[in-house]
């Protein structure tokens, strides 16, 4: 298939200026060829967040899928379960539902959940996902099969706009400093699966972008706990104002879900948020994470 056929296939509806698009004219369930691999690939890039609608999707191809944009990750914590008909995961031991999983069987695929017995939901607070790793995904692809009546969409925040978006001044001074992470978000169960400490790792502050060579902010509320640089007075006031800087609404759009509406994502220059306005309702979907680089600097 040519180039110039794809272009007339496939759609690209930006939703705002700064993030997020919509494509239509592809079924992901199907082996992308290279054209059209690669034009989802460019309208990643341009616009860090893609989103596609009606796609059904069994865990084999949603992991091909993901596969073509590289290895897949494994969530360092997530327990594995055994699931049956819609979704349900069989609990054993386990008294309710995680609100996140891996599925037997399919351990790069991490199940989504909440409803009327969750305490808590997964991505309920800005980050970008697993900052705390050394090397941190480089995306993740989210499809949603349970929906709630009303609520329960996700935002996204482009990092980008949010550097672009600072004085020179302080963009010289934030080059090259470094940010700690840590997984200590996920709690004791994270340390009684895993058997081991949570991931924590450093990563420049500003980070470039491997693919665009654009500047990016790299600190989240849900990982980011120092600046290394700086004295604990100093890095606590200044990652307080990158965290509201980053959250301003003009960086951001919102997605209103479907059921099998699928949202792939650039860990590397967007982090994102899911409401949990929806309490008690069902929202349930699968996520399989793609594996990433190590954060550099480039000035
Ligand atoms: C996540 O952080 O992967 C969850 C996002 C969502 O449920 O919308």
């Amino acid at each position: 298939m040519s180039n110039s056929n794809v272009a007339d296939r496939v759609g690209v509806d930006k939703i705002t200026t700064y993030i997020g698009a919509e494509i239509s004219g592809v079924d992901l369930s199907k082996p992308l060829d290279d054209p059209t691999f690669q034009a989802i690939h460019n309208a990643l890039m341009d616009n860090l967040v893609i989103f596609f609608r009606d796609q059904v999707m069994a865990p084999e191809q949603q992991k091909a899928f993901g596969r073509r944009f590289g290895e897949l990750h494994i969530h360092p914590g997530a327990p594995i379960l055994h699931e049956e008909e819609e979704g349900r995961p069989r609990l054993g031991e386990l008294t309710h539902i995680p609100y996140a999983y891996g599925i037997e069987g399919h351990p790069e695929v991490l199940a989504i959940y909440a409803d009327e017995n969750s305490k808590r939901i997964a991505g309920e607070e800005w980050h970008s996902d697993v900052s705390c790793e050394a090397e941190p995904p480089m995306g993740s692809i989210l499809r949603l099969t349970q929906v709630p009546p009303s609520g329960g969409d996700t935002l996204f925040s482009s990092m980008y706009a949010a550097y672009d978006a600072l004085s020179e001044r302080m963009k010289d001074f934030l080059g090259g400093l470094t940010a700690s992470h840590d997984g200590a978000t996920y709690g004791k169960n994270f340390e009684n699966r895993a058997g081991k400490t949570h991931p924590h790792a450093e990563h420049p502050l500003v980070r470039t972008h491997p693919v665009t060579g654009r500047k990016a902010l790299f600190v989240n509320r849900t990982f980011t706990t120092r600046i290394v640089e700086l004295n604990n007075a100093e890095s606590d006031a200044l990652l307080q104002m990158l965290f509201r800087h980053c959250e301003n609404p003009v960086f951001q759009c919102r997605f209103r879900w479907r059921p099998n509406s699928v949202a792939f994502w650039d860990n590397r220059c967007a982090m994102h948020n899911a409401m949990w306005d929806y309490y008690p309702n069902r929202r349930h979907g699968y996520r399989v994470t793609i594996q990433g680089d190590r954060p550099f600097y480039r000035a």
